[in-house]
């Protein structure tokens, strides 16, 4: 493969910036100092003015993802281009298992099979738990031990499908723990919604506007209980898609009792509002194209979102990229419980974090990395091999050019959806160029011919990663000698 270098830019990390060149060697940064001297035949990237950035990570997407009627509009190709042209070069979707499809672990070979032959870019794989018996402690542990699967989400919402009682929820969080895995919650009270929804469909209230039976405080009643099953259990916990200012209050309460408690927010609900539901002027598929759970907040909540980004209170950034085109969207004319859930955002949730944070002067771009790339990365232990530019991690570099003007909207973007809820939205800021494992994807803003399905591969990770389980021994032993002198007693 060779050399490639990068020239004059100012390498920024997520502890530090200084003016450097960056020398790549088969795939992987061979050298970071400030002045290297150009290798025989090397590649010269001149990054002038730019800042040369590890590339991000979206630690929480859905691709190719099946809900019966049908799959999503993005695949992983489409969703991994899409990724790569907001300087996102590795992406961890979900394994939905299905009763009906068979195990946790034939459901793990499924979704291999499937993002191995599409995936453009790098990926890792989280695992929902639909379900929790012997069974699938036993494929928990597979996953864990054996195929690189170490993070599994719980729903406390969506009754009936995915949604877990309290006592499945704490019997899996405890073997989480023994595995050293990262469980994660979708936290919404899933009983109070199905009785709003029913209310809000026989007093004929059927379109979208009524998605927000699924106000704030019913995600933070879901969040307190989940922080406080996890603290029971005595495990780490990561509640993904915060939405306001009461479920982070909740785990606020929760670190502040001793739990090791992370929050994940997404960059949809720090770019909009609930207004998009109410306003008078939009049509039904206007706002149909904003169903997404939990829904989009009064601005009160984003705000205050904001606030904890900047009181570094907030422990990663995803994008929860769901795509449903608007015929799809149509399945819900007559009932809006029907209208698929999700937003897309893969691309943009970087570019919303340049242009809210650091442009808006609320993150300083050392925090803007770390949010995107490298918290999330130590976090699901991917951490020095991604997540930094630094001797010997992956050449997964994002070159942004502060002062190029980017214009998100559908005629540009990657996704294959058919509209953008971020449409005509400028962007001052872009990443030129980007490179997965020292291969050039992106240059001049658009993809290259190296783009190609399959070119990815697949990040397999460990358990008992140090951000998260760190130093938990000491919580543990101080625990087992508390319940000797109980058994003594
Ligand atoms: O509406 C959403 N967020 N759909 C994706 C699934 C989930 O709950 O993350
Ligand atoms: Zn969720
Ligand atoms: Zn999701």
């Amino acid at each position: 493969m060779g050399f490639t270098i990068i020239k004059n830019g100012t390498v920024v990390n997520s502890d530090n910036e200084f003016k450097a060149d960056v020398l790549i060697e088969d795939g992987k940064i061979a050298q970071v100092a400030e002045t290297i001297a150009v290798p025989e035949g090397a590649t010269v990237i001149d990054a002038t003015g730019k800042f040369v950035m590890p590339g991000g990570i979206d630690t929480h997407v859905h691709l190719d993802m099946n809900i019966g009627v049908f799959s999503t509009i993005d695949d992983y190709t489409s969703g991994s281009r899409a990724a790569l042209l907001g300087g996102t070069t590795s992406y961890i979707d979900f394994i939905n298992p299905d009763r009906e499809i068979g195990t946790f672990v034939d459901a793990y070979n499924d979704w291999r099979a499937r993002a191995d032959a599409q995936t453009v870019t790098d990926y890792g794989l989280h695992c929902s738990v639909p379900w929790f018996d012997e069974q699938t402690a036993k494929d928990m542990e597979t996953l864990v031990n054996e195929l690189g699967v170490c993070s599994f989400k719980h729903f406390l919402a969506y009754k009936g499908r995915l949604q877990l009682s309290d006592e499945d929820i704490i019997a899996s969080f405890q073997h989480c723990k023994r595995l050293g895995a990262l469980p994660q919650v979708h936290a919404e009270n899933g009983d109070i919604i199905v009785a709003m929804q029913k209310d809000f469909l026989a007093r004929g209230l059927t379109g979208p506007a009524s998605h927000p039976t699924r106000p704030a405080h019913v995600e933070s009643e879901a969040c307190e209980r989940a922080c406080t099953i996890a603290a029971a259990a005595g495990v780490p916990l990561v509640v993904a898609h915060n939405t306001n200012k009461f479920s982070i209050d909740a785990i606020e309460r929760s670190r502040k009792r001793g739990n090791r408690v992370f929050t994940e927010v997404c960059g949809i609900h720090l770019a909009l509002d609930e207004s998009r539901y109410f306003d008078p002027d939009r049509t039904w598929l206007d706002v149909a194209h904003h169903v997404l759970s939990p829904p989009l907040r009064a601005r009160e909540h984003v705000d205050a979102l904001w606030g904890h980004i900047v009181n570094n209170n907030v422990d990663l950034v995803g994008s929860d990229h769901c795509s449903w085109s608007t015929a799809q969207r149509q399945r819900g004319r007559d009932d809006f419980t029907l209208i698929p859930n999700g937003c897309a955002g893969i691309q943009e949730r970087t570019l919303i974090m340049w242009e809210e944070g650091v442009m808006a002067g609320r993150l300083t771009r050392t925090g803007f990395v770390n949010l995107v790339s490298a918290n999330p990365c130590r976090l699901y232990n991917l951490y020095g091999k991604k997540g930094v530019i630094a001797v010997g991690a992956d050449a997964d570099i994002s070159i942004w050019n502060p002062a190029r003007d980017y214009t998100l909207s559908a005629q540009t973007h990657g996704s294959k959806i058919d509209y953008s809820v971020f449409e005509g939205k400028v962007i001052h800021g872009c990443p030129e160029t980007v490179m997965v494992r020292g291969t050039v994807m992106v240059d001049d803003c658009k993809l290259t011919e190296a783009a190609v399905p399959g070119f990815g591969q697949y990040m397999p990770r460990k358990p008992f990663a140090p951000a998260v389980y760190g130093t938990l021994e000491f919580a543990d032993r101080k625990r087992e000698d508390m319940e000797k002198r109980l058994v003594r007693n």
